[in-house]
């Protein structure tokens, strides 16, 4: 054969080659938890297998020799639970090396090699992320496409668009990898996923924090830059800045970060502008310390430490994390009060996580809490359910609202609960308001937003009347897997308990009890469907209704594998996850030991997009 004909028939073997020849991926063992895999980066992705049981595996991306980026993944030793992608167009044309550490010793590299990821990790140009948990994934709730999720953080307001950024794990459901992922909305409701926003780098993991509009251009970036600060965790917690020219798109770090640095852990800085004293403060987290610390600065970049808030106060049993500082106008007197957040993880009402809050002065540079009617600053929650952590507020929402949104999870289950494509929802959003109870103490309500009235469709079933102990029962939507409003009012001015109980075929049930003597609404999901993949999620939480009359209003969302019920325009909240078999069908509505009036149920089907 002539040479002519040998590189013909050679360029039409490399033709015919499949797209992941051995020359665009190559994978060598190098002992029993060392692998490097080689790879041409001309696809779009490099998909690995995940084996959620197993440690995290570290990889180190090496490009020209250099270490360009670290992540960890649970690389899947016997089983692929699912894949992940790792998104190669930055690297777009060049050879790069994962350097990959596996943490199970293996015997021998020849049983190290029959490890499933081996033969799984291939490249490709698209990577499915259509739902695949339409038991349990939320239908009106905020959720990653796919991976890990926990606080909300960096939320902004800006051009009539709701930026909403979150503790994001792209590789994997279970906490790791802390990346700010990022959606946006134009109605709180429905919401578009966005690039990454902000990704690990040397100095850590990008933590939570929060993001201003900087109106004045006082960084240096021009007016209305978008500036976060955020917390830059590896061995050490320090504050770090980043600026963003596209509205929150894509960020630039500042190269001599970090802006704050302590001798001990603090994360979460949360900052704002204040018009009054013309200044940036700021909120940050002491976390083992207890308390929060506030600095002033005049262009978001040099920070001066003012004051500290809360040693021995409120709850102590948990580290302080995430905190909101924000002023709030009371809707009688018109007097403006200060709410100082205090998220604390565990020791939350019923256990793990809770948002507590402070309510007081602030003069720029110092909270004071003020005291009770029995002269004490008593500790105070947002909700009375397990599942609303990490609340913060929106920077710059519209008409004066301070509208915030939590973390639908919590810290002692959020790992384990019955979801792998994804993992954690946000709550709904939520108007903040301050109101005086009966007791005489000011507290902090927390309404649904008036957007969620948008989301109403047909009325399905409705009632009013005397209620006694046969009750009354209303059937659910059988639309949207019973994704669905509730409004009541109820006056049980004559005594008694009303129970509301939701129920499915199954004998799954939610029952929540208003006991009219103690002031107290209870939520009791101990059997409400799939509860055994934690020892602390059969609960029963409790809330005050902190009203003196037997007179009460209720709002309950419904979706799929969540509730949210909201007493008297917010000023109680009980917000708890439920995993169902399947959708409760049933509302079945009693009074015990007395009657009650029942005016206005109505269940509401949704109008989804
Ligand atoms: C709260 C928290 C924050 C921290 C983040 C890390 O849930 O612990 O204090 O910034 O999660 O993901």
């Amino acid at each position: 054969m002539t040479r002519t004909g040998i590189n013909a028939i050679l360029a039409l073997t490399a033709l015919l080659a499949p797209a992941t020849a051995a020359a665009e991926l190559e994978v060598n063992h190098l002992g029993v938890t060392n692998t490097l895999v080689r790879v041409k980066a001309d696809s779009t992705y490099l998909i690995l297998p995940v084996q959620e049981s197993i440690d995290d595996a570290r990889i180190n991306v090496l490009v020209d020799g250099k270490i360009a980026d670290t992540f960890y993944v649970r690389m899947a030793k016997s089983k692929t639970d699912y894949e992940v992608p790792f998104d190669l167009t930055p690297y777009k044309g060049k050879e790069i090396v994962l350097d990959i550490v596996t943490p199970q010793g293996r015997s021998s590299v020849r049983e190290a090699k029959e490890d499933v990821c081996w033969k799984g990790i291939t490249l490709a140009d698209t990577f499915d992320t259509s739902d695949r948990e339409k038991k349990y994934r939320p239908l009106y709730h905020h959720t990653p496409l796919y991976g890990w999720m926990n606080d909300p953080n960096g939320m902004f307001y800006k051009d009539g668009v709701w930026h909403l950024y979150y503790q994001y794990n792209p590789y994997g459901s279970k906490w790791q990898n802390m990346t700010w992922g990022h959606s946006t909305s134009d109605d709180l409701i429905n919401w578009h996923h966005e690039d990454e926003a902000i990704r690990p780098d040397g100095l850590g993991a990008i933590f939570s924090g929060s993001c201003v509009v900087d109106t004045a251009g006082t960084a240096g970036y021009g007016r209305d830059a978008v500036v976060a600060l955020y917390t830059s965790a590896a061995t050490n917690q320090m504050q770090s800045l980043a600026y963003s020219l596209d509205n929150g798109k894509t960020f630039t770090k500042l190269s001599s970060n970090p802006v704050i640095t302590l001798e001990s852990e603090a994360r979460d800085p949360n900052m704002f502008w204040n018009e009054e004293t013309k200044e940036w403060n700021l909120a940050l987290a002491h976390a083992l310390d207890r308390e929060m610390l506030f600095f002033t600065s005049p262009d978001l970049k040099h920070w001066t430490l003012q004051s500290s808030f809360g040693k021995g106060l409120g709850a102590q049993g948990g580290v302080w994390e995430c905190p909101d500082l924000f002023p709030i106008k009371m809707a009688d007197t018109g007097e403006t009060k200060w709410i100082l957040i205090c998220n604390i993880n565990p020791d939350g009402p019923f256990g793990g996580s809770g948002v507590q809050y402070f309510i007081g002065d602030w003069d720029g540079k110092t909270f004071t809490a003020d005291k009770d009617s029995d002269g004490k600053i008593n500790t105070k929650w947002l909700d009375y359910g397990k599942d609303n952590y990490a609340l913060v507020s929106w920077s710059g929402a519209p008409d004066g609202r301070r509208t915030v949104i939590g973390w639908m999870s919590n810290w002692q289950y959020a790992a384990d609960v019955p979801t792998t494509q994804y993992r954690s929802a946000n709550t709904l959003p939520r108007e903040i308001g301050i109101f005086r109870a009966p007791d005489g103490n000011l507290y902090a309500s927390s309404a649904p937003s008036p957007e969620l009235l948008s989301l109403r469709g047909k009325t399905v079933a409705s009632g009013k009347g005397n209620i006694g102990k046969a009750g009354k029962s209303f059937k659910l939507p059988t639309t949207n897997d019973g994704a669905c409003e509730i409004t009541a009012e109820i006056d049980a001015r004559k005594g008694g308990n009303v129970s509301f109980t939701l129920s499915n075929a199954l004998g799954e049930k939610v029952t929540m009890i208003y006991d009219t003597a103690a002031h107290t609404m209870s939520f009791d999901r101990r059997n409400s469907g799939v509860t055994s993949f934690s020892e602390n999620f059969p609960a029963l939480t409790v809330a005050p209704t902190r009203e003196n009359n037997g007179k009460i209003t209720l709002r309950i969302f419904i979706d799929r594998s969540s509730i949210e019920l909201f007493g008297n325009d917010g000023q109680f909240v009980m917000t708890n996850l439920v995993f169902p078999n399947q959708p409760y069908s049933q509302l079945s509505v009693k009074a015990d030991g007395g009657t009650a009036r029942l005016e206005n149920l109505k269940v509401y089907s949704l109008s989804l997009k």
